[in-house]
């Protein structure tokens, strides 16, 4: 049991791997995956991040209910707090994290994956927010990210009603970018953070914080932000190497530290 950390080349894997509990988060989990976490925002030579679920039935299945039910209310706040510092902390890496959910995502479990910049499905996916029919509201920060991933209305069904969606319909809400049958999901997800991995990291990582900046509810400084960053890579190594490269006729030689 634990978080394991995988690396290829440029790209990082976190999987949660407790899955005679289907990966469901204990305290010691999410604080395992914290390091982890750090760990790899601060790894220079990380440029794309999956994280995904060991097993072949589960992401997460959400927080450890074992471990919930007994915590006086002092207690779940601090849960849910060490919870958000993780979602945050995933959100958070520079470089682009993808959510290949290979099972079940539920509660906890699915607000982890909405976190990630995007998510891949395999066709076993199964998400919900079921924490009304547990008794609690969710807690990790789904009331935020799944509305932003679906839209309010939509949201407001899936956390008030607590039912599940299958892979087809969380790509057609665009819960999920895209949907694989179980074995292609990791491979797919591998050659997504390849192609990323080879583009200019600088750009990468400052398109990932541009696009954070949406979330702001401040288009137009956001707008200026997104002018300033572009002007400021001018002149650069890999500006001056990507543009050449295309007028060459030939791949590119970008900077990676
Ligand atoms: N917490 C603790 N243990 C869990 C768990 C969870 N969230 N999910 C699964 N498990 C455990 C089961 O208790 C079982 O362990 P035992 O064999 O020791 O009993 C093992 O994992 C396998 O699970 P099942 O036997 O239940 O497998 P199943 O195929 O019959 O059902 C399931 C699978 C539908 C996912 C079912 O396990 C389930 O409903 N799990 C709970 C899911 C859930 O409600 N998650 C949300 C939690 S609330 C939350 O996350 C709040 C929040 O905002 C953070």
């Amino acid at each position: 049991m634990g978080i394991d950390l995988g690396h290829d080349g440029a790209v990082a894997t976190i999987t949660v791997n407790h899955p005679e509990r289907l990966n469901a988060m204990s305290r010691m989990l999410l604080t395992e995956l914290h390091g982890v976490l750090r760990e790899v925002a601060n790894d220079k030579t990380v440029r794309a991040v999956i994280l995904t679920g060991a097993g072949d039935r589960a992401f997460i299945a959400g927080a450890d209910i074992k471990e919930m039910y007994n915590l006086k209310s002092g207690e779940s706040l601090a849960f849910a707090r060490l919870a958000h510092t993780v979602a945050n902390g995933i959100e958070s890496i520079p470089v682009p994290v993808i959510a290949a959910v290979n099972g079940f995502a539920l509660g906890g479990g699915s607000e982890l994956a909405l976190a990630a910049d995007f998510r891949f499905a395999s066709t076993k996916a199964v998400f919900a927010q079921p924490e009304v029919t547990l008794g609690i509201p969710p807690g990790w920060g789904g009331t935020q990210r799944l509305v932003r991933a679906v839209g309010e209305a939509r949201a407001a069904e899936l956390i008030y009603s607590g039912r599940r969606v299958k892979s087809d319909e969380a790509l057609r809400i665009g819960l999920v970018n895209e949907v694989f049958a179980p074995e292609d999901l990791l491979p797919a997800a591998r050659k997504t953070a390849a192609l990323i991995a080879a583009n200019s990291g600088g750009s990468v990582r400052l398109s990932k914080r541009l696009i954070a900046l949406s979330r702001t509810g401040n288009p137009v400084s956001a707008l200026a932000e997104e002018a300033h960053a572009f002007a400021d890579i001018f002149e650069t190594h890999d500006q001056v190497e990507g543009m050449t490269a295309f007028l060459e006729k030939r791949e590119p030689v970008f900077f990676h530290d």
